[in-house]
């Protein structure tokens, strides 16, 4: 089961945490959203889209890559941390336009400085914790069972 998780984070490393963890003794290939514009994904079981939630969205150069390198039918899934609620809405219509079929997503908080939330402190502090990471290991090894039967 080839796995690749494509993803963007700036604000707290959070959703590079996430990504990191799941990938961790599972066949998984990490790509920086940043870093690695274009990919041949056509070896991949299953295709990932992973990035915190900036203004109600997955950061763009997700969407982007998403646009420009999800081959078509492709199993997909998402990844996201966030202060405040997931938003899954722009990344779904990208993946939607290559037939996808999206098998699952996971969302969690994650600890969130923007704006006023700063002068508090910020919110969701610790976030993704122990218990985040344990749920998108066992969200993921679900996936990856289902995928391969
Ligand atoms: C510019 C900016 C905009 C944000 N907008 C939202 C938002 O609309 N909704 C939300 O729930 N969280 C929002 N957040 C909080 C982030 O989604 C949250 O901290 C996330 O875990 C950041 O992930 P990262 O550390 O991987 O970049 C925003 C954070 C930043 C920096």
């Amino acid at each position: 089961m080839k796995t690749a998780i494509v993803y963007y984070s700036a604000h707290h490393g959070n959703t590079r945490k996430l990504a990191e963890t799941v990938a961790q003794g599972r066949d998984v290939t990490l790509m920086d959203a940043l870093e690695v514009k274009s990919a041949d994904l056509s070896g991949y079981d299953l295709i990932g889209f992973a990035s915190g939630i900036y203004f109600g969205k997955f950061h763009r150069s997700v969407v982007e890559f998403a646009k420009n390198n999800l081959p078509q039918g492709k199993k997909v899934f998402f990844l996201a941390t966030y202060g405040g609620s997931n938003g899954t809405k722009a990344i779904e219509e990208a993946v939607r336009e290559r037939d996808a079929q999206i098998v699952g997503s996971f969302g969690c908080k994650g600890y969130d400085t923007f704006g006023p939330f700063k002068l508090v402190g910020g919110i969701c502090k610790g976030h993704p914790d122990e218990t985040d990471l344990k749920n998108a290991c066992r969200f993921l090894d679900g996936l990856m069972k289902t995928a391969e039967n």
